[in-house]
């Protein structure tokens, strides 16, 4: 196999089919899922990084590949996970923003993703069931939050933050009505001040077919003057 193949979106693996279609570049990655969505065997996978740096979408590829996955956050109760995955048993779970997660749902996680089992006993109601191999797929944004036996049952995957060239790649992905050059360049005028690839899909869809540099000039000036940074 030829390494020299390797790019700066990702790497070696081109894109073979359509999933993750909707994420820009991390094709390595993709490909890293795939293998771990397919093997037999128990995996658990998190995600690390900025927010913004595609942590949600790589679940929502998953929930789209896997019709036998569950999706929980932070605003999900223990109780009300635990409901669920008594119910249907999932052999997948999605957990978007792990370190958010109540600290008692965080240590009955450790069992569930060793063993696939869970025993809590609890005054109302008390849950005995297994399910094997279950998958975890997590994101977190800072990992320092997270409790060091929560973060060692994960193969931890860091996304770096966006070079400047992936970032206006990205920038042309997330406004599609728009121009490829105009996508650009707002995506060039973000990555210089708060680089957060939201401020950009804010800023795109506010901008009018007609528009040329002098008005999103005009569009980012008055977002920023307003902006929370501001505020003082
Ligand atoms: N690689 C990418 N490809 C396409 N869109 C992206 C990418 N990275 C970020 N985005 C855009 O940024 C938004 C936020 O991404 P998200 O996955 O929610 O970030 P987070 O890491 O905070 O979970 C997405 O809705 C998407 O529009
Ligand atoms: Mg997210």
């Amino acid at each position: 196999m030829k390494f020299s193949s390797f790019n700066k979106l990702g790497g070696l693996f081109k894109e073979v089919d359509k999933s993750f279609n909707n994420i820009d570049g991390y094709y390595d990655i993709k490909e890293i899922v795939k293998r771990a969505l397919s093997s037999e065997d128990q995996y658990n996978l998190m995600f690390i990084g900025e927010p913004a740096s595609g942590k949600t979408l790589f679940l929502q590829g998953i929930m789209d590949m896997r019709k036998d996955a569950v999706y929980f956050d932070s605003t999900n109760t223990t109780n009300k996970i635990l409901d669920i995955l008594e119910q249907k048993r999932p052999k997948i779970i999605c957990m978007d923003e792990i370190e958010k997660m109540s600290r008692p749902w965080q240590e009955k996680l450790l069992n569930l993703l060793e063993s696939g089992k869970v025993d809590v006993e609890q005054q109302k109601k008390s849950y005995h069931f297994e399910i094997k191999g279950i998958k975890a797929f997590a994101t977190c944004n800072n990992i320092d939050r997270l409790s060091k036996p929560l973060a060692s049952r994960f193969r931890k995957l860091f996304l770096p933050k966006y070079s400047e060239e992936v970032f206006l790649s990205v920038a042309e992905k997330v406004l599609p009505k728009t121009s490829p050059s105009i996508a650009r360049y707002i995506g060039s005028k973000v990555y210089q001040t708060d680089g957060d690839i939201r401020s950009v899909i804010q800023i795109g869809r506010l901008v009018q077919r007609s528009d040329g540099p002098q008005e999103i000039e005009m569009i980012m000036n008055t977002l920023m003057k307003y902006s929370e940074a501001e505020k003082k």
